[in-house]
């Protein structure tokens, strides 16, 4: 099919280059044209595994074209998809769609033939409804139908996730969108991916649904983690004992400093929001919960440093290792470890920030905070080391304790994602924190963290 993908960020180019993959043509759209001509030349304007390879594969074969003009699209292709952000507004509760209604604005009447328009950002209940209302005003041509399937990828896994998703929603409301949808997402469909057909009200529930209760989860996980703590008992046990049950499962049960990115905070904030809007006060009450929750994380981390340091903070130099929201991606967006970045900041430490694909963005996005171009940077001097995103070059590299024990002037690792195997870290003679954790000590120096300086 030829199809368009508008909005090419970190949703809308990943999907522009599977969908190259999957055998279509495909155009991008991207408003920002420094963004529009790094993917024109095959460069991905962030980190995501697979995506550099597969994009400049499908730029070098010409499947893949990307523009700034939008009335190239609307000449070109049969489908549209819409990839363009719904970031809250500055109510912090309610999506800003004005991305979305102005793309259709100016599309619908540059429409000449029937085509799909296919939303794929993540909207509230009620939008595609007043977005209809936008094609029924404009159109001038008749065979628009407007879809709605939301996207369920994981920033990280974005082309493994577009490629071979676990299933496809499509809220529609013809037979010939549906027909559209079964076409465009054909090989995969061929090997069994269940497509659920429903109305667009019931995708964008499921939507919702889906991102507020993963946040679910892990405030759950995260409150536990704070109960554990005030019992001396071992929360990453509990969450492995309690995930053999397969209705609880492993997935998303790792306790942490809480999510963050550009979609859970912001769709769980809508859609809790929403939900009181239309009466339903007890899920409302529910998600409010978790965001309570999620909200403490970074204030309890930062209690942590303090214990495992065994003072106060001010003037304390921390190797802070990671900055991106979590490991795959160089996206800050709502990151809590740049949150807890700067906590420490307002406590008097003096973090120097490390991370393997995300320093460029931090220099660019906070040119107050210190970065270091290599670990090293970071290590030397450090009194305490702080593991802030769980990227394996910080967790499951045995050479790394070795490396920072040579560089650092203390031996107090505070692993704040609880993701760091401890062993090599104990027996370079670190002590190890983690959230809900007792605290691990090496086993050849009884001495406390504190006496280690
Ligand atoms: N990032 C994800 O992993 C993910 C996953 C599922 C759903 N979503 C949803 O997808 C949507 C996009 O998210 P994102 O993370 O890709 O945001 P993003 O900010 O990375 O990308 C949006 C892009 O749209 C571009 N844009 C804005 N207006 C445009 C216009 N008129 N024409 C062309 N381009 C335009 C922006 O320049 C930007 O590059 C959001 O609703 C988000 O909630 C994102």
């Amino acid at each position: 099919m030829r199809v368009s993908v508008i909005g090419c960020g970190h949703l809308g180019a990943p999907h522009a280059v599977a969908m190259a993959e999957l055998g279509h043509e495909v155009i991008g759209v991207e408003l920002d044209a420094d963004k529009c001509r790094a993917l024109s030349t095959g460069a991905a304007p962030f980190y995501e595994a697979e995506f550099p390879e597969l994009l400049a594969k499908h730029v070098g074969s010409g499947r893949l074209r990307f523009t700034t003009d939008l009335a190239r699209a609307a000449e070109f292709a049969e489908l549209h998809f819409l990839a363009v952000g719904t970031p809250l507004r500055e109510d912090g509760r309610t999506y800003d769609t004005r991305y979305l209604t102005g793309v259709l604005e100016s599309l619908v009447p540059m429409l000449r033939e029937p085509c799909t328009i296919v939303g794929k950002s993540t909207i509230t209940i009620g939008t595609v409804a007043a977005l209809q209302q936008i094609i029924d005003a404009r159109a001038e041509t008749d065979g628009i139908d407007l879809v709605w399937n939301p996207e369920f990828l994981r920033e990280g896994h974005a082309i493994q996730d577009s490629l071979s998703p676990d299933r496809i929603v499509v809220g529609l409301s013809s037979t010939a969108a549906q027909k559209a949808m079964e076409e465009v997402y054909a090989p995969i469909l061929a090997r069994g991916v269940e497509m659920i057909v429903t109305t667009p009200a019931t995708a964008e529930m499921i939507k919702s649904a889906a991102n507020s209760f993963l946040c679910v989860k892990i405030s759950y996980i995260n409150a536990l983690a704070e109960a554990c703590g005030l019992i001396d008992a071992d929360v990453n046990a509990v969450a492995h004992a309690i995930g053999i049950d397969e209705r609880i499962g492993h997935a998303g049960m790792r306790p942490g400093i809480g999510y963050g990115g550009g979609c859970l905070p912001k769709d769980i904030a809508a859609f809790s929001h929403r939900l009181g809007q239309l009466g339903a006060g007890r899920a409302q009450a529910l998600l409010e919960s978790v965001q309570d929750i999620n909200s403490a994380r970074v204030a309890g981390a930062v209690d942590l440093i303090e214990q495992a340091y065994g003072g106060l903070l001010a003037g304390v130099p921390v190797a802070f290792l990671g900055a991106s929201f979590k490991a795959g991606t160089s996206d800050l967006r709502y990151s809590p470890a740049l949150a807890l970045a700067d906590r420490l900041t307002a406590h008097g430490a003096r973090p120097v920030i490390y991370d393997p694909q995300a320093v460029a963005g931090v220099r660019q996005l906070r040119p107050d905070l210190i970065c270091a171009d290599v670990v090293e940077g970071a290590l030397t001097g450090a009194e305490v080391v702080v593991i802030a995103t769980e990227w394996p070059q910080f967790t499951r590299d045995a050479k790394l304790p070795a490396k920072a024990g040579a560089l650092a002037r203390g031996r107090v690792l505070v692993d704040v994602r609880n993701a760091v195997e401890a062993d090599p870290w104990l027996a370079n003679g670190w002590h190890v924190w983690q959230l809900g954790r007792p605290a691990q000590h090496p086993e050849c120096d009884p001495v406390p963290a504190s006496a280690c300086r």
